[in-house]
């Protein structure tokens, strides 16, 4: 090794010994007397000094012409700091290297990115000089996390006997209800690999080779609408085992969450984790992964609504709409006019909500509001005694269809909770949102769609429903939430060849569809098909949550921006004439 010690070993015991250090240059001070320099390399800083006697003019006069993010290599001798030089925020604060020799083993041109700086530049930039925004400390922490996280996961499946197996990346089209990313194929001109959505097939098909307990940290790829806790390219903690219930998945994965809480924020996490039906977390929070560090619930009035002069409330009630509302608890003095009239333009722009009526509960504890002339005092009363009004309270309904005011509601309590600081940084969430609907009915195209994928089992029972009723049918599936953050999704599995091709069916794929697309599970599933289940976990998104980050891109070494596109490398990118001609492509230009 270059290094005896790293920029994060050496302490007060280390004093009068002498080492070698490698790094980069994270800080520069000339002091005239002496020259004082920060080493920083992945284990944390140094401060080197540059001063007679312990080094030579010359050794000062090279240390001189040193920059930021210059690689160097320094011996010298460890000593205690002087008196009130001491740095308690720095592990190695107590000590200084005292130079005694000094190599340049690189230069750098100006960074563009400081590792070292506090001001952010633009992501952009970042993403562009990948290898500077990765030096800095934060990256470093977050990229640790990540590996940590990753390794308790899979010592946890290895101690519970699960076979790590990888499948393919290059396969058939695998529907997890997003774009699929095509491969052209060389051999077979005009024919197409899909990148993976997940293994889901793949990992059923092991069920059925009998391999009980597999896992896999699989690539996912998803050509998709990206977001801020989305990426085209993800990964997941997949996982798949037989002779299972919903409740042996569950407990597999509480066990995990328990584990990976304690190793990494040495946290205790009480099992079982909660649990909710997805009916449930609709009508009390507005929405299937809720934030539960917070309680603000929504309540229900359409009953009183429906007694109001107000036409905005009565007259969706007498359609089959809801008025629904939530009440932030002292809010009323924080929130002026004019943010409520924010909070009115927020709803209406990104959940299409025609309006949003509000309240504030004044001192007698009435509620006050331009629209309250349209009711009753006894009205008004009973309302705010079913949300818990109290003085200084805001209380906000939105009336609308049901989702729509499920959207309004969930957007409102997401923002209030963190404008109004409803829970502490670092503070954690786990549930479960179990008992989601089979399908959804898209109204636009007049068709059902999985909820989850096509290949989920219904709760036992609701077979029948698959034909008389396909709404109800409920499905095995759960989700598991933290911080109102979908970190992981998973289902019971038919494993039944006739069941299956009754959903594909219902899901409007034909039966020569079905055959083309997924003739191998219809086939296998024909051969002692286990009961089986699974669940993957979003491991992009469980960086995100344990790290208390809010954008996906910093949990990924080298992540894509929301146009799909990598910076550094100028991924996607032309490719030259002969590779196309190898491959059958032509490229149509637009105006062709
Ligand atoms: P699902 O599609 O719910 O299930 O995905 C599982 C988990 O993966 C994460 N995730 C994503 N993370 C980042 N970017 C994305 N674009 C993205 N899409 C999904 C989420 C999600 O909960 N095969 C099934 C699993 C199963 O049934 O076993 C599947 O992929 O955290
Ligand atoms: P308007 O009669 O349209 O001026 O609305 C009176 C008040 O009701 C305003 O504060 C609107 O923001 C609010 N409002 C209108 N439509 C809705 C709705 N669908 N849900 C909740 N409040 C609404």
């Amino acid at each position: 090794m270059l290094r005896t010690h790293t920029c994060g070993q050496l302490r007060a015991e280390d004093v009068g010994t002498e080492v070698t250090l490698c790094g980069w240059v994270d800080s520069y001070r000339d002091h005239g007397g002496g020259i004082f320099i920060d080493l920083r390399d992945r284990y944390g800083k140094t401060q080197i000094v540059f001063n007679p006697p312990d080094t030579s003019d010359e050794v000062k006069e090279f240390a001189r012409g040193l920059r930021s993010e210059f690689v160097i290599k320094v011996t010298g001798k460890v000593a205690h700091r002087l008196e009130g030089k001491v740095n308690p925020k720095l592990e190695t604060g107590e000590i200084e290297l005292r130079a005694v020799e000094l190599e340049l083993l690189n230069k750098s041109l100006t960074p563009p990115v400081s590792p070292s700086g506090q001001d952010l530049p633009s992501e952009d930039l970042r993403l562009t000089h990948r290898y500077l925004d990765l030096r800095r400390p934060e990256m470093q922490r977050t990229l640790l996390l990540r590996a940590r996280i990753i390794k308790t996961m899979r010592d946890y499946f290895d101690e519970h006997d699960f076979i790590d197996v990888e499948t393919p990346v290059l396969g058939r089209s695998t529907p997890e209800g997003a774009r699929d990313y095509l491969v052209p194929s060389r051999i077979h001109h005009g024919s197409f690999y899909a990148l993976p959505q997940s293994p889901q097939l793949y990992k059923q098909i092991l069920m059925v080779a009998g391999f009980d307990r597999y896992v896999q940290v699989a690539r996912c790829f998803r050509d998709e609408d990206l977001r801020a806790d989305r990426q085209p390219e993800f990964t997941q903690l997949d996982m798949e085992m037989s002779f299972v219930t919903a409740d042996d998945i569950i407990g597999m994965i509480d066990g995990l969450v328990a584990r990976v809480a304690q190793e990494v924020l040495g946290l205790e996490v009480s099992l079982p984790l909660p649990r909710m039906s997805y009916a449930e977390a609709l009508e009390r929070f507005g929405h299937d992964a809720p934030d539960l560090r917070f309680g603000m619930e929504i309540v229900d009035v359409s009953d009183l609504a429906a007694e109001a002069e107000f036409r905005v409330f009565s007259a969706v009630v007498d359609g089959g709409g809801r008025v629904r509302g939530i009440n932030a608890k002292g809010a009323a003095d924080k929130y002026s006019r004019r943010l409520i009239d924010e909070l009115t333009d927020y709803v209406k722009q990104d959940f299409a909500a025609k309006g949003l009526a509000w309240f504030k509960v004044d001192e007698g504890g009435k509620l006050a509001s331009p629209i309250a002339k349209n009711f009753s005092d006894e009205l008004l009363g009973k309302i705010g005694e079913r949300l818990d009004a109290e003085p200084g309270d805001l209380l906000l309904f939105s009336s609308d269809q049901f989702d729509v005011t499920c959207k309004v509601l969930n957007g409102l309590r997401t923002r209030l909770a963190k404008e109004l600081k409803l829970y502490q940084e670092g503070q954690m969430h786990f549930s479960w949102v179990v008992e989601f609907p089979m399908f959804d009915f898209d109204e636009e195209n007049k068709c059902w769609n999985a909820v989850h994928h096509p290949f989920t089992a219904t709760v036992s029972g609701d077979e029948p429903l698959l034909e008389s009723d396909p709404g109800k049918a409920r499905a095995q599936a759960y989700d598991l939430v933290v911080n109102g953050s979908e970190t992981g999704g998973g289902t019971i599995r038919i494993h039944d060849g006739e069941i299956q091709q009754q959903v594909f069916k219902l899901l409007g794929i034909d039966e020569e569809t079905a055959t083309e697309r997924f003739g191998f599970l219809l086939e296998a599933l024909k051969y002692g098909a286990p009961p089986h289940g699974g669940i993957a976990l979003g491991i992009d998104r469980w960086v995100m949550v344990f790290g208390g980050l809010d954008n996906i891109r910093d949990c990924i070494a080298f992540p894509k921006t929301q146009r799909a596109t990598d910076l550094m490398t100028h991924a996607p990118g032309s490719v030259d004439a002969k590779q196309l001609r190898e491959l059958g492509i032509q490229i149509r230009r637009a105006d062709d």
